[in-house]
């Protein structure tokens, strides 16, 4: 038999002392001791130490709740500041605006107060994010004279598309953008909205954006510096709830709200196709993961379930690129926005406009065909050449082409780093040069 075992208090008479949780430790001597402690000070240390474990506790549970109602808010935006610099560039005819992050404790200034009267009360919200927006350029003006061998007058009752487009900075940008907007060219009623994870403007892309003629926002939305320290990284997000944000300030409710990724490929027939959008349309997306799509199963014209190789926990398990919404539906529910979760970004932003099964308008005859391919580009750093500044004059063309290639992020020329550059040496090819 053991010297000690735990039984309930007070069945065996007085010899036990209550130690206020029901149960004692008994020995088989006489001397009765507390299960927890042997001395006074030990006591204190335990106690001292659960005080410190409960506080801990609290603190990490505390910690968790304000991470989830961060991550799970749908609050649009986070207060916003005017600052109306509006600068309109004499030969561009850009305007450009300018907006900062305003944090809840400072007071509202007169002119924030006025600029937030047009938004919805739910937008002007309190999340302490660290988000900064600026307008870079816009194009109301659709300029292309015939799109798809058709007068642009042609198209004029048809609902705007506003496509969403984050974007950042890396080699492959100007190639990806350049093939997008070749794209967008041949869609009537459009309106670019080209949103670039960077904290200043790029003129180049607004150059970029000038040369097409489709009507275009340029948005500098930079992802807020603690989010783009986390692994993985919510991308594309800050880009997308500064569009969010845009359409609310200009109290866009009419037309169709897309998220074109600057990477995917498109099939000409989604804009016709999301264009009849009631709701919320859906359709499959190519080349998604391991099964190489994604997209809704389609019963009897019916939305009744969903394919996609990584459901998870997700209530609406589908990419970005693979719905659209109704701008008037979605201006029903003011506290539309997208969380920073990677992963649940479609699903929370699904979830924060009231999405019901039956709501769903299967596309791209009942979901059976591709019109958006998820094609990814290979990405590298951008090269650095070594070169001697003495080729870079105006002898040859070399100059003016690495200066181009150094403003679209692709390659940079050095004297002191990089791969050597031996080949063209004096523009004679290398067979010449060796004979
Ligand atoms: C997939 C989905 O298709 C995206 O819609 C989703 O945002 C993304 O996963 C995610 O949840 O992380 P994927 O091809 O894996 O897309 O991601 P990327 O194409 O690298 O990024 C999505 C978009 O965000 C792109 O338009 C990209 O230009 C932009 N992005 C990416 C940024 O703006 N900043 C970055 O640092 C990285
Ligand atoms: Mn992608």
């Amino acid at each position: 038999m053991s010297n000690s075992h735990y039984r309930p208090l007070d069945t065996e008479g007085t010899s036990s002392k209550n130690i206020g949780n029901g149960y004692a430790l008994r020995s088989t001597s006489s001397a009765i001791r507390y299960h927890w402690s042997k001395s006074t000070l030990t006591r204190k240390i335990l106690a001292f130490g659960m005080l410190v474990f409960m506080l801990v506790v609290y603190l990490v549970w505390c910690a968790l709740a304000a991470s989830s109602r961060e991550e799970i808010s749908y609050a649009a935006a986070p207060y916003l500041k005017l600052q109306r610099s509006r600068q309109t560039s004499a030969t561009s005819g850009f305007s450009r605006t300018q907006f900062s992050t305003y944090s809840n404790t400072q007071k509202p200034t007169t002119r924030m107060a006025m600029h937030h009267k047009s938004l919805p009360k739910s937008s002007a919200v309190s999340r302490a994010v660290n988000e900064s927006l600026v307008v870079c350029s816009e194009v109301f003006v659709d300029s292309r004279a015939y799109i798809q061998n058709r007068p642009r007058k042609d198209y004029e009752q048809l609902p705007i598309i506003y496509f969403v487009t984050p974007t950042y900075p890396r080699r492959e940008q100007v190639p990806e953008l350049t093939r997008l907007a070749h794209t967008l060219l041949h869609v009537p009623r459009i309106h670019w909205i080209l949103a670039n994870d960077y904290g200043t403007c790029n003129v180049f892309l607004d150059f970029l954006l000038n040369k097409f003629g489709i009507p275009f926002t340029h948005l500098s939305s930079p992802m807020p510096f603690s989010y783009r320290k986390k692994k993985p990284m919510p991308r594309g997000v800050a880009n997308r709830r500064a569009a969010i944000y845009w359409l609310r300030q200009h109290n866009i409710t009419n037309g169709i709200l897309y998220f074109g990724d600057d990477d995917n490929t498109y099939d000409l027939k989604l804009f016709s196709e999301i264009r009849d959008t009631h709701r919320v349309s859906m359709f499959p997306v190519g080349l998604i993961e391991d099964y190489s799509v994604s997209g809704p199963v389609v019963r009897k014209g019916k939305v009744v379930g969903f394919l996609d190789s990584w459901v998870a926990d997700r209530h609406w398990p589908v990419d970005m690129a693979g719905f659209a919404v109704n701008l008037a539906f979605m201006s029903e529910h003011p506290n539309a926005s997208m969380p920073y979760k990677p992963g649940y970004e479609e699903d929370y932003f699904l979830r924060s406009i009231s999405l019901k099964l039956d709501y769903i308008e299967p596309k791209g005859n009942d979901c059976t065909e591709i019109l958006v391919w998820h094609t990814q580009t290979k990405s590298r750093n951008r090269s650095i050449v070594r070169i001697n500044r003495e080729y870079l004059d105006d002898r040859s063309n070399l100059g003016a082409l690495f200066k181009s290639l150094e403003i679209m992020g692709v390659s940079v020329a050095s004297e002191t780093e990089g791969t050597c550059f031996s080949t063209v040496l004096f523009l004679l090819p290398k067979t010449e040069i060796e004979n």
